[in-house]
């Protein structure tokens, strides 16, 4: 039996692509894995009705860990115009599989590596090295929402005095989008960035909110990373603001280490920063959680490009140097992120985004090369 299982999702568009150049390399690393693939993504919903099939969720809780390339999303009506005719007004409604998996799952911890490797022509500057983690079950993702809001809840809420404002609107006139944050959610995610901040020296941890106006929520994850670096004296916690953070992202990125912040306030910072450091086609990420791990590259599906093997694999290539560390092969971690490395320095090989004409299993082949 091979050391690891390994769920196997490549999803919709190019994840097939920068998937093909995964596995060249995980075959030339000699990772000793099982391989188990899994549905997922438009195509199973506009068949079944059901973009994560039942299935999948079976061979993920049989599986080590998961790798999983991209997902496509439509707006409502499309969702609804692609369903085969059989299944049409059945009730079914379209939903992002990667944010119930990350729920299913209790991957409270998405930690998205922004990390500058010299050479990238793309770079904004090459003295970045930051890491963002953003909590990923709870916020505006945790899909409490209403429209149009029913008197129930309209009843509950004007006890609230804010909601005078809103007492003369129509209920259909209303849309409702629930942050909800729990001090639990809050100090795991917390504790996560810490964690990481202590085992790899880095002596800032920077808590990304806005409790100048949200004052409850972004309060509360505020007070409880006030009391998580307590426990972490060698650390200095400093706070800012989600708008004043991209401001100073842009002006000083090379000043920041890790940031910690809750779901959507992640979901933007880390594409700021993700394009501090070359874009999608570097932007990798982890999402962890006490029992399971799924890693994916955070890009799209790009469909026009779907196949081509046209896109940058590196994000992908650097979403497994994370899993190979978080399946503890820490060896080949190295050696797959310093042939990555190697391979952007030299750029001889280099995919369209970065200037060059190579394909996604060029980049793979180049950087087996330099595995050493
Ligand atoms: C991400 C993506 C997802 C998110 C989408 C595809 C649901 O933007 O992983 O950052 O919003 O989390
Ligand atoms: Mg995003």
């Amino acid at each position: 039996m091979a050391e690891h299982k390994i769920a196997w999702l490549p999803g919709d568009g190019i994840g097939n692509d920068v998937m093909d150049a995964a596995r060249m390399v995980l075959d030339a690393i000699g990772l000793d894995a099982e391989y188990v693939h899994g549905d997922i993504g438009w195509e199973f919903w506009c068949k079944e009705g059901n973009p994560l099939p039942e299935r999948t969720i079976q061979i993920l809780k049989s599986t080590d860990c998961c790798l999983f390339g991209a997902i496509t999303s439509k707006p409502k009506e499309e969702a609804q115009r692609e369903l085969v005719p059989e299944l049409q007004n059945k009730g079914l409604t379209y939903f992002s599989p990667i944010v119930a998996l990350r729920q299913m799952f209790d991957l409270f911890s998405n930690m998205r590596p922004c990390k500058a490797y010299p050479g990238n022509p793309l770079n904004y500057r090459d003295d970045i090295d930051l890491v963002v983690f953003r909590e990923n079950t709870e916020d505006l993702y945790a899909g409490v929402e209403f429209h149009p809001l029913p008197q129930k809840v309209m009843e509950a809420l004007s006890v609230h005095p804010k909601m005078k404002a809103f007492a003369k609107v129509p209920l259909e006139d209303i849309a409702l989008s629930c942050r909800i944050l729990t001090r639990n959610g809050c100090r795991r995610i917390v504790r996560a960035a810490f964690e990481y901040a202590h085992k790899f020296g880095k002596k800032t941890v920077t808590v990304v909110e806005k409790p100048n106006v949200i004052r409850e929520t972004s309060g509360l994850m505020i007070r409880e990373a006030r009391k998580i670096a307590s426990e972490y004296p060698g650390i200095e916690l400093w706070e800012t603001n989600i708008d004043a953070m991209a401001m100073w992202l842009i002006k000083n990125p090379q000043d920041y280490s890790v940031l910690v912040t809750t779901n959507l306030f992640g979901d933007i910072i880390s594409d700021l920063c993700g394009q501090l450091v070359g874009g999608l086609g570097f932007a990798s990420s982890a999402n962890i959680g006490k029992d399971y791990a799924l890693f994916e590259p955070t890009h799209g599906s790009a469909p026009k490009y779907a196949g081509q093997y046209k896109v940058n694999p590196m994000a992908m290539l650097i979403t497994v140097k994370l899993m190979l560390d978080h399946l503890e092969e820490h060896d080949a971690a190295q050696r797959l992120e310093s042939a990555i490395a190697t391979v952007i320095r030299e750029g001889n090989v280099r995919t369209y985004d970065m200037g060059g004409k190579s394909t996604t299993l060029q980049v793979a082949e180049e950087v087996i090369r330099k595995l050493g």
